[in-house]
């Protein structure tokens, strides 16, 4: 039996990635994909995410454009990070490809009701769009199974400034409405990549030596990432976080270590904008509000990944 996905994505080429996972995994029905304005603006997003779909041959799928900007702060990108087009400058054809005309916020409403107590939202980019859908029908979440968010850090580590993670940073009004909404929330933060979905060169020319189609567009629009990893991350090559939170959701028991906390975003400060804070020691008297993955299987990762490129 297929489980139903709804995947809420800032297509770039990470979100591509995990999309490829989640189109071509046997145990997943993808019900449709939400797009919001993060890593590049709302159209470019849109139109990575329909070029991604396709290549998948998942025309079937619909990709619903969202939110433009974040609740009440200015968009702004990581182009530095994916490229001017998000997908590594490599001169892929992303342009006048068509999205539904349903908003991907009213797309997750009407999906959460078609499959409710059932559904799985995998959010990949800033949270706007779910605070929209909070805000229209505050009973939403109830009829959400699980939602398995990429962001925050555990070790408060950032990847945008010291102690912020970008899908956080990038509109923290948004992760407050959702750490408050009652979403059985799974986090899968910048750490968990940055421990466990690491592609080092090597390991990325054996995966592109798969030779299909699809092997050779996840490695090569990691293009620009690998860089920014190299000079600013300092990583050993170049990771993977929306594809390492997929997995997760896709197989759980890839998680192989979680901790219920208290989460809470900061939204006010210059200095630690976006930082979610987890109450390890439960200084707080309020009860755990997500789960947060703390250790992750590597190796399964990285077979999901083989297997879904190998397609
Ligand atoms: C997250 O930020 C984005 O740049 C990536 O796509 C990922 O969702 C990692 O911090
Ligand atoms: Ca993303």
């Amino acid at each position: 039996m297929t489980r139903p996905f709804f995947i809420d994505t800032d297509t770039a080429s990470d979100d591509a990635v995990a999309l490829v996972l989640a189109l071509t995994h046997p145990d997943v029905e993808v019900i449709g994909i939400g797009v919001v304005a993060g890593n590049v603006p709302l159209d470019m997003a849109v139109q990575n995410a329909l070029y991604t779909r396709e290549l998948c041959g998942r025309l079937d799928v619909p990709v619903h454009a969202g939110e433009a900007a974040p609740l009440q702060l200015p968009l702004t990108t990581a182009q530095n990070v994916h490229g001017g087009d998000g997908m590594g400058d490599l001169g892929l054809p992303l342009s006048g490809r068509t999205p539904d005309t349903i908003d991907a916020v009213e797309a997750l409403l009407v999906a959460s009701h078609d499959h409710a107590g059932e559904l799985t939202l995998v959010t990949l980019g800033p949270l706007t769009n779910i605070a929209r859908a909070i805000e229209r029908d505050p009973s939403f979440p109830d009829r959400v199974a699980r939602t398995v968010v990429m962001g925050a850090v555990a070790d408060h580590i950032g990847n945008v400034t010291p102690v912020a993670e970008f899908n956080m940073w990038a509109d923290p009004h948004a992760v407050e409405a959702v750490l408050d909404s009652g979403l059985a929330l799974e986090f899968v933060g910048w750490d968990i990549s940055r421990f466990y979905a690491v592609v080092e060169p090597e390991q990325a020319a054996a995966l592109r030596n798969i030779g299909t189609p699809l092997a050779e567009f996840c490695i090569d629009i990691q293009r620009v990432v690998a860089q920014f990893c190299a000079t600013t991350t300092k990583l050993a090559g170049f990771d993977l976080p929306d594809p390492i939170a997929m997995s997760i959701a896709i197989d759980p028991s890839i998680a192989i270590e979680t901790r219920r906390l208290h989460l809470e975003v900061e939204t006010e400060s210059e200095l630690t904008r976006g930082m979610v804070v987890m109450d390890v020691l439960e200084y707080s008297d309020r009860p755990p509000n997500a789960v947060v993955v703390t250790r992750a299987d590597r190796s399964g990762f990285i077979e999901m990944l083989r297997a879904a490129i190998s397609a």
